[in-house]
C-alpha cells in the first residue's frame, strides 16, 4: 500500500510514518517543517513543502500513485486560535481544501482527517460520544468541524471517503524510544510535567484547583499515541475494504485529574516535581472523557496501552533519551 502521510515529521505523523513503514506501506511523508522535524521522519520519502502550495499537491499526488493521504498538518492550540483565528482557518480549513481538491482532481478518494474532541465544545455528558451535540467554543474546533462538514459534502458529493478520527488528549511516545512528543513551544501537560521531573523546568503550574471534579483540578482522556496510530491503521483497512464514510471519538474511557498525572509521574520517574497552583487557563473544560464504543465496535480498535503510568513511563523515557537525564 502506498500512503501520503501529510504533516508526517510532527508528534502524532511521525510516529503513525514509523508504524505504516513497519507494516511493510511505502511512506511519503509531506511537511513543511514548520511545526514539524526533518529527523522525526524515520523512513520513507520525504517532501519538504506546503499544503498551500496547489502546484506541489497536483505533482505529488499525480505522480505518487497513493492508496490514501492521512492529513496531520495543523495548528492545534486552543488559545492561540482565540487569538489568531485567521491562522486557523487559513491553515487548517483553507488549506485542507487545497489538499482534498488536489486529490480529487488526481483521483486519490481516501483520506484520514485529524480532528480533536474540541468539535464537541463543554460536554454535556459523562462520557462523550459521537452523537453528542458539536458546538465548539474556540476557532480551532470550529476549524475541524468545518472540514467534517465539508468531508460528509465531498463524500455525497464526489465519493470522496474519509475517516475523521477525534483525539481526546494525545499523549506517550513510541515504546521502542525513538520518537516522542516535540512541540516548540511545548503547552501540553505530560511533557511539561516530565520536563519539571528532569530539572529542565523548576515546576509544573497547574491551571485551577477549583473546577468541579474530585480534587478541583480538570480531568482529561489521555490516550497514547501508539494505540491512536493503530486506530489510523484500521479506519485504513475500512476504507480499503469498501466502507463508507466514518467517524470515531478516540480515548480511553477514564478521566484522570492534572494532580493524578502528577503523581503518576512523581512514581515513574522517582523524583520530586514541584507543583504551583495557577488561575484557570481560558477556554478549559472541565472535564473531557471519550467513549470510544463505536471505534471498538466498528473498527475492532483495542487501546493496548491504557494504563496512564505505561503512558508517563514511556513519555519519559523520550524526555531522557532526548535530553540526557538519567531514568530513576
Ligand atoms: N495543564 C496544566 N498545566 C500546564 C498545561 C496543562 O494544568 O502547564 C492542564 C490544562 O489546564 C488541562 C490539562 O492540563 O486541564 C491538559 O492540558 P493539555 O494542554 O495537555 O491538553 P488539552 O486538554 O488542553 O488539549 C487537548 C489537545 C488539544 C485540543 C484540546 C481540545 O491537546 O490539541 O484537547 O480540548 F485542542
Amino acid at each position: 500500500m502506498n500512503i501520503l502521510v501529510v504533516g508526517g515529521a510532527g508528534y502524532i505523523g511521525s510516529h503513525m510514518v514509523k508504524q505504516l513503514a513497519l507494516t511493510g506501506c511505502q511512506v511519503t511523508t509531506l511537511d513543511n517543517l514548520v511545526g514539524g522535524f526533518r529527523d522525526a521522519v524515520l523512513h520513507g520519502a520525504f517532501v519538504e513543502g506546503d499544503i498551500a502550495d496547489r502546484a506541489l499537491l497536483d505533482r505529488l499526488l499525480q505522480a505518487g500513485r497513493f492508496d490514501a493521504v492521512m492529513h496531520f498538518a495543523s495548528h492545534i492550540q486552543v488559545g492561540e486560535s482565540v487569538q489568531d483565528p485567521a491562522k486557523y482557518y487559513g491553515n487548517n480549513v483553507v488549506n485542507t481544501l487545497n489538499l482534498l481538491e488536489a486529490m480529487r482532481h488526481a483521483g486519490v478518494m481516501r483520506f484520514i482527517f485529524s480532528s480533536t474532541a474540541a468539535i464537541f465544545g463543554e460536554p454535556q455528558t459523562e462520557r462523550i460520544a459521537e452523537d453528542h451535540p458539536k458546538q465548539p467554543i474556540n476557532p480551532y474546533g470550529r476549524s475541524k468541524l468545518m472540514v467534517e462538514q465539508a468531508l460528509e459534502d465531498y463524500d455525497r458529493a464526489y465519493g470522496l471517503r474519509s475517516v475523521c478520527l477525534r483525539y481526546f488528549n494525545a499523549a506517550g511516545a513510541d515504546p521502542e524510544g525513538q520518537l516522542g512528543e516535540r512541540h516548540e513551544p511545548e503547552t501540553h501537560l505530560i511533557p511539561l510535567v516530565l520536563q519539571a521531573a528532569s530539572g529542565r523546568r523548576p515546576h509544573i503550574s497547574v491551571f485551577g484547583q477549583d473546577y468541579d471534579t474530585p480534587d478541583g483540578t480538570c480531568i482529561r482522556d489521555y490516550v497514547h499515541i501508539t494505540d491512536l496510530c493503530e486506530a489510523h491503521w484500521l479506519a485504513l483497512q475500512s476504507l480499503l475494504h469498501g466502507e463508507g464514510s466514518q467517524a470515531y471519538n478516540l480515548g480511553n474511557g477514564h478521566g484522570f485529574s492534572v494532580n493524578q498525572v502528577i503523581e503518576a509521574a512523581r512514581r515513574v520517574t522517582g523524583r520530586d516535581i514541584e507543583v504551583r497552583y495557577a488561575p484557570r487557563r481560558p477556554g478549559d473544560p472541565a472535564r473531557l472523557v471519550a467513549d470510544s464504543t463505536q471505534a471498538q465496535r466498528r473498527l475492532d480498535w483495542r487501546p493496548r496501552y491504557a494504563a496512564l503510568d505505561t503512558l508517563v513511563e514511556h513519555a519519559w523515557r523520550w524526555e531522557c533519551r532526548s535530553h540526557s537525564c538519567q531514568p530513576a
